[in-house]
């Protein structure tokens, strides 16, 4: 089936590992589901997937030129509904078996999954699920060339000073405060100047499917802090604040 999208759209229908460990995770359902609500559908592509595994998809995307490429792109799928509206205004009419919402972006900060997942989660059946299930975060002490919040795209360089740790995890099911705050400990490994933060996502689509950072999905960010002499199995305590949803601007880092 041939696409009509927007330019982003494109490059995200283009990442095939990001598609399908979502491809994977839908396709373990079973025919005979009821109702599933696809929150940020974009092109319409997750509810072409969901298309044969439930009874009735809601689809919703906020953006009107997206909304209309997926209109389109859906238009001859009668299980199907597109609603152009924001996910955090729409009152749901059917609770549902399955919420997809990929609204997924490093830590969950610049994108607002946490607060449509808190939304939506309102009108699940007590049995239903999530796709993506949820998240891990890892960290590591870095050397980095910019001095300001980036991604690590092509082009980019820096050094690195630790392993990467695990400092927090989330599964959409619960109740999660967008207001992220933690004191870490990150052991260095080498001895050099630190600069920054590097913060990985990996995404859990369900207990068995982990997706690592694909380029379209969760590019591991770069997060600068004031300069700092490490040494071999220094411990660096670190400060890390910022708020799901609500953007980068959002980071704030300090040494303890
Ligand atoms: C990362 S894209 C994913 C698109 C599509 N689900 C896919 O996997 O290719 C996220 C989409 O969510 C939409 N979006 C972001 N916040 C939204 C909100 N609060 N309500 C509805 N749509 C939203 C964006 O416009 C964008 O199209």
């Amino acid at each position: 089936m041939k696409f009509k999208t927007t330019p982003y759209h494109s490059d995200l229908l283009k990442d095939q590992e990001r598609l399908a460990s979502f491809y994977n995770a839908i396709c373990e359902y079973s025919s005979d589901n009821k109702v599933a609500y696809d929150l940020g559908c974009g092109s319409g592509i997750l509810s072409y997937f969901l298309s044969s595994h439930f009874e009735k998809i809601i689809s919703l995307e906020k953006d009107v030129k997206t909304f209309q490429c997926a209109k389109d792109n859906l238009a001859n799928f009668s299980n199907v509904q597109v609603i152009n509206s924001d996910v955090l205004e729409y009152n749901f009419e059917k609770k549902a078996d399955l919420i997809v919402c990929e609204m997924m972006d490093t830590a969950l900060i610049d994108e607002e999954q946490i607060p449509v997942i808190n939304h939506a989660k309102k009108f699940l059946k007590k049995t239903g699920e999530i796709i993506p299930k949820g998240i891990i975060n890892t960290v590591e002490l870095v050397n980095l060339e910019r001095d300001y919040v980036h991604w690590d795209e092509d082009g980019v360089h820096y050094e690195v000073f630790s392993d990467a740790e695990v400092y927090s995890k989330f599964d959409f099911l619960d109740e999660i405060n967008p207001n992220f705050e933690k004191t870490i400990s990150i052991k260095a490994k080498g001895e050099g100047i630190v600069n920054g933060l590097k913060i990985t996502t990996f995404t859990k689509l369900n207990d068995d499917i982990i997706c690592g950072p694909t380029p379209m999905l969760n590019p591991p960010l770069l997060i600068p802090l004031g300069n700092r002499l490490v040494k071999n199995n220094d411990f660096i305590n670190v400060e890390l604040k910022y708020i799901m949803g609500k953007g980068i601007e959002s980071i704030k880092t300090d040494y303890l």
